[in-house]
């Protein structure tokens, strides 16, 4: 096998060349350009911290263009890769698209709508994505997975670890993002218990981290709403007694009662009005204005919700508000750490489609006995993948 020694040295996750061409392979499959295009040799380039691996025509010699992964995080990066419709015309021994020609077809051309129905799938985020099409989402609201470094709940070996895990499902929710549309995330600071009375406890600025790599992932930065939770929600956490008590400078702490809601747009040169004047569905969108009071400032003041199965749901008032502001009815919303459902039945009583992704069996029991109760008899029409459809002989008719 041939592995890199500066690909070792420089502690890539990428070290050999049969994992670059994988996952090359990986790229060309969601394509469907698998079998009609081979691979050069993957080269380093230890410069920018990438590979390079040169697409080839199958059965020839012409080299049609490159797979530029990033070495240190095993993603495509997409900016610099050849884009899939350059490949093809190349294939077909075409002429590429001029971008005047580009600019031209973008103008006319009809978004399609979403084919997607209704989904519940019990799995890894990362992995089940990939069998989704491209653009065939029109907004990712969720809130991801807690890190917490005690060791005995540990779920990842580092913060480090955590976050290659997030970034890799941001990656792939990219891919299935409509060009334009919103990914929202609530997301807050992580507290580290201290492990005894002479160490500190630590606040860890998960928000800060996830706007990198939102950037760094191709997508625009748009806002950044605080919910805030009534002043009692916080004391919980245990910060702030300690001042509270004794009143040293110094030792202050604020008590937390707000989480970010951080608002990113899938990057395009477009403005959000060619996305409402180019939607498919216009009186979908004519349906869908916000005619009633809305929240016009970033301070959301909702109450938080709690769940006797599980540790950290979002209230539905949180998820309505996101699904009604940035989708229009009948579109389809992804939440990739989908917990009990709230989005997905946010999405229902907002006359929206869901897909829901949850990797916790436990939790997918809950989001099946859910399901009936917000759509009754068309629970039918769901798709289930990698888990039973619900038992429907309770639901009324
Ligand atoms: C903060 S909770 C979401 C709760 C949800 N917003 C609700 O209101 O019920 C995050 C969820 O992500 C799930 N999760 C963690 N890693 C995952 C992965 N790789 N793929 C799918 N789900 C994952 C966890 O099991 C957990 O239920």
């Amino acid at each position: 096998m041939r592995t890199s020694k500066v690909a070792t040295l420089r502690k890539y996750a990428v070290t050999l060349v049969v994992e670059a061409k994988n996952i090359s392979e990986g790229w060309l499959k969601t394509f469907n350009l698998e079998n009609a295009v081979s691979f050069g040799l993957p080269e380093i380039d230890d410069r920018y911290h990438v590979w390079r691996v040169p697409l080839i025509k199958m059965g020839t010699k012409e080299r049609i263009g490159e797979v530029v992964i990033d070495a240190y995080t095993s993603l495509v990066v997409v900016d610099e890769t050849t884009a899939p419709d350059v490949l093809e015309a190349r294939l077909l021994g075409r002429n590429e698209v001029t971008e005047s020609q580009k600019r031209e077809k973008e103008h006319v051309i009809d978004m399609p709508s979403s084919f997607v129905r209704n989904t519940v799938v019990f799995g890894d985020s990362e992995h089940a994505l990939l069998d989704m099409p491209s653009q065939s989402v029109d907004l990712i609201f969720t809130s991801p997975p807690y890190y917490n470094a005690r060791p005995e709940y540990e779920d990842y070996l580092s913060y480090e670890t955590y976050l290659l895990k997030m970034r890799r499902i941001i990656h792939n929710c990219h891919r299935v993002l409509s060009e334009g549309r919103f990914f929202v995330m609530n997301v807050s600071p992580v507290l580290i218990r201290r492990a005894n009375r002479n160490e500190a406890s630590k606040r860890i600025a998960v928000p800060f981290d996830m706007h990198r790599i939102f950037v760094e992932e191709g997508f625009d930065f748009i806002d950044d709403i605080h919910w805030v939770k009534p002043s009692g929600a916080g004391w919980a956490t245990g910060r702030g007694r300690r001042f509270a008590a004794d009143r040293q400078p110094l030792q202050y702490k604020a008590v937390p009662v707000t989480e970010y809601v951080l608002v990113y747009r899938k990057h395009t040169d477009k403005l959000i009005d060619w996305n409402i004047r180019n939607h498919p569905d216009q009186q979908a969108v004519e349906e869908s204005k916000i005619v009633d009071g809305y929240e016009a400032t970033n301070l959301w003041k909702i109450h938080p919700a709690f769940h006797s199965e599980h540790p950290a749901v979002f209230p539905l008032e949180l998820a309505e508000r996101v699904v009604r502001y940035y989708s229009f009815k009948n579109d389809v919303v992804l939440d990739p750490f989908a917990g009990t459902g709230t989005t997905g039945r946010a999405a229902s009583t907002q006359s929206r489609r869901f897909v829901l992704i949850e990797n916790e069996q436990k939790y997918i029991e809950i989001i099946r006995r859910e399901v009936p109760r917000w759509l009754g008899l068309a629970t039918r029409d769901v798709m289930f993948i990698g888990c039973q459809s619900p038992d429907m002989s309770s639901v009324l008719v």
